[in-house]
């Protein structure tokens, strides 16, 4: 355009109202071509120097503002970095165990789950634990049709333009493969190859990379899977999603039959009897690690049968059939420099400590937790010494522990390298951040004093509040894509009405107070305009959210993500849900009953949520909130079309076909609520002998009672 150039004070009002006309238009071409089409063809800058000279001439000739101004225009919803895949089956994780005993512990609870099988009689298989990201890869008719990574395990992200790169993934399966085949298992680096990437990158004077599993979660994160096609990415097959057939009948077959198939599986897997045998392989995986071209942080053992895997099923986040054993944490020494209190969402003080870098298993460290004041002091949880009592000083040497991805430790200091100087640590009695009293509760059960010291100061200290919203938006609550902890402090911290956020549904009004604002958030240094579009469109996706989440998110004490689960599952709606919970009151009556009675739910938890429920300032945000989200009513889980789906049951007396664990397991599995006591809300008890109150309650109340075999013909196991 001609009079692009022509410096903004000396535009005609004519050429102005021409220029604004020709920006309208053009800066919502653009909006499209970015935001629609995803291919943009100019640059941000050159895009926000057009919004500005926009502005500057709207500054200068306010009676030609446009209605289709770009200033006065939200653009057009912008396309998430990668699309979501909801996985046709749930990607778990697996429990961890660090000691042999654990690992007798838990060989010794899969017989205990399963009953009366002899000695030996469970095989287990026993492979490396990769390194690296786990990712799903499905095969429709032999066609690789898309691949995702894990992302919080029921939805993942869409990277099949990357994995397609990834020369080792077969691209076809061969003849006689099952239609639907989903094949699981871990993306990683090879150690040669990421040390010949970082000695390039060196070379070329660029930021050498961390680690290889870092850099293999950043290859292929890419967009641009040209990026990812230039990094060497491999791949180790271990487990399934859906299958249309099953190939075999045990672990071990089925990662044969994946081998058969073209896919690379990891060569130390074995097949193996019992604990010692399965011990002496994890020492012997130990003692080749170091040679091993790729990085691993355990062993993983796995029941073979895949019948006896359905029997022990699943607990809400891991299979009870497997368990990922870990390698000893990596230590190294360095010198305390400070130890800093950070108050969290409940209150809770925790002592950081900050220390001079150190390099840990290959990880830079420069914080650790200390745990609580009695650890500092040597103390351990039962107030018995701990470290032969040695306390922990600023100025000490101290040993710190890295294991995976769990938080550093402290685990001990060098007493000899103590510096005469060094005063023991007085940790504080009141908040760092609010200043409130901060206490040590006594446990209301126990009657001991709770290790951990509370700010008292509630909703008045912005530590709480701030780490309130931070978890509000956290990734397994609300996941609201940039608004991360930065942001949260930035606009907790702003005091300008169009920007704050202080309560959760603050988030939610940001876009109308900007609206009617002048500040804008996009001027901002760290926003502008494609990061706030992408904001408003990615907190208004979160409108409605599934009920387990909304409950999560609110943040009451002891409810963490499992228990969330359990009471949208309980109640349903979160209509019902509320009006239980405002109901109910401690130890008595209906209300708490149905709250104490669901299985996984214990007093002390109950007992928080209902005092969450009894503080108006929580209500008042509830409501706030429920005026701008919808909390999805929960879905009636699995196998609907079982007899017991939806029944609540209760079992009493021995069984003696399966243990009460697995009856439990197999009726929740079948979509029943299972309860430990009868009320008149139960559908049906299954009595084994020797049953008792229980049975007599039931009577009373006129409830259908059955005995075992008569539960396995209903549910026809
Ligand atoms: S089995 C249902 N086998 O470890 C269990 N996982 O902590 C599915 N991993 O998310 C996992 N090597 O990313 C299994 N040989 C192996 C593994 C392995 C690495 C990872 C995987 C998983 C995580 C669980």
């Amino acid at each position: 355009m001609a009079n692009e150039k022509i410096p903004v004070e000396a535009l005609s009002e004519e050429q102005a109202a021409a220029e604004l006309a020709f920006l309208a238009a053009e800066v919502a071409r653009h909006d499209e071509l970015y935001h629609g089409k995803d291919q943009p063809e100019i640059s941000d800058a050159d895009y926000d120097a057009m919004k500005r000279r926009n502005d500057a001439i709207e500054a200068r000739f306010p009676a030609l503002v446009r209605d289709d101004s770009p200033s006065r225009r939200v653009g057009a919803a912008p396309l998430a970095t990668f699309a979501p895949i909801m996985h046709a089956r749930p990607m778990l994780s697996l429990d961890n165990t660090f000691s042999d005993e654990d690992v007798r512990d838990f060989i010794a609870s899969v017989y205990r789950f399963l009953g009366r099988l002899p000695d030996d009689s469970i095989a287990f298989t026993a492979e490396p634990k990769i390194d690296g990201l786990s990712m799903s890869i499905r095969y429709e008719n032999g066609r690789l049709v898309n691949a995702a990574t894990r992302g919080d395990g029921t939805t993942g992200e869409n990277v099949t333009a990357n994995i397609l790169t990834i020369a080792e993934i077969p691209k076809r399966l061969p003849a006689g493969a099952p239609a639907i085949a989903e094949v699981r298992g871990e993306v990683y680096m090879a150690k040669s190859d990421f040390q010949a990437l970082n000695a390039q990158m060196a070379a070329e004077g660029k930021q050498t990379y961390v680690n290889p599993r870092n850099t293999a979660a950043g290859s292929l994160r890419q967009l641009d899977p040209t990026v990812t096609a230039s990094r060497k990415l491999r791949f180790f097959a271990y487990a399934w999603g859906e299958m249309s057939e099953m190939p075999a009948d045990t672990q071990f077959g089925m990662v044969q039959a994946l081998k058969s198939w073209g896919f690379p599986v990891n060569p130390l897997m074995k097949r193996l009897f019992n604990v010692d045998a399965i011990i002496a392989h994890y020492r012997e995986i130990g003692l080749e690690r170091p040679d091993l071209d790729y990085d691993i942080d355990g062993v993983v053992y796995k029941v073979d049968q895949l019948d006896l895997q359905a029997r022990l099923g699943f607990r809400s986040r891991s299979p009870r059939w497997a368990t990922a054993h870990k390698f000893p944490a990596e230590q190294a020494l360095t010198t305390l420099t400070a130890i800093d209190i950070q108050v969290g969402r409940t209150g809770a003080l925790t002592p950081v400590a900050r220390l001079e870098p150190v390099t840990v298993g290959g990880v830079v460290v420069t914080n650790a937790t200390l745990h609580n004041e009695d650890y500092i002091r040597g103390l351990g949880n039962s107030g018995e010494p701990i470290r032969d009592g040695r306390d922990i000083r600023v100025g000490d040497v101290v040993i710190v522990q890295r294991a995976g991805d769990v938080i550093p430790q402290i685990v001990d200091i060098v007493p000899e390298k103590r510096p005469p100087e060094a005063v023991p640590y007085e940790f504080p009695k009141t908040c760092p951040v609010c200043g409130s009293h901060a206490v040590r509760d006594i446990h209301e059960k126990t009657g001991k004093v709770d290790a951990v010291r509370r700010c008292t100061g509630g909703f008045v200290c912005r530590a709480q509040a701030v780490e309130h919203l931070k978890h509000f938006v956290s990734r397994n609550a609300y996941d609201i894509e940039g608004l991360g902890s930065k942001q949260i402090d930035f606009f907790f911290e702003a005091d300008d009405p169009a920007l704050s956020i202080r309560t959760a549904p603050d988030i939610f009004t940001l876009e109308r107070r900007q609206e009617a604002s002048l500040t804008k958030l996009e001027n901002i240094d760290g926003f502008g305009r494609v990061s706030v579009r992408k904001l408003f469109e990615a907190i208004n996706a979160r409108r409605t959210v599934a009920l387990n989440r909304f409950i999560y998110a609110l943040g009451i004490r002891h409810v963490g993500e499992t228990t969330a689960k359990l009471l949208a599952r309980a109640y349903g709606t979160y209509t019902a849900f509320e009006a239980g919970m405002k109901e109910a009151a401690p130890l008595s009556g209906d209300a708490w009953n149905d709250l104490n009675n669901i299985d996984g739910i214990g007093e002390v938890v109950a007992r928080a949520i209902v005092e969450f429920y009894k503080e108006p300032r929580n209500l008042d945000v509830i409501e706030r909130l429920l005026a701008e989200v919808t909390p999805e009513a929960a879905e009636v889980p699995v196998a609907s079309d079982s007899p017991v789906a939806g029944k609540t049951v209760v079992f009493t007396g021995s069984l003696e076909k399966m243990t009460r664990d697995e009856a439990k397991a197999m009726a929740e599995r079948l979509g029943a609520k299972v309860s430990g006591s009868v009320s008149k809300k139960t559908d049906l008890v299954v009595a084994g002998p020797g049953a008792g109150s229980k049975l007599e309650k039931a009577r009373e109340f006129g409830v259908e009672v059955i005995d075992e075999d008569a539960w396995l013909e209903r549910v026809k196991a």
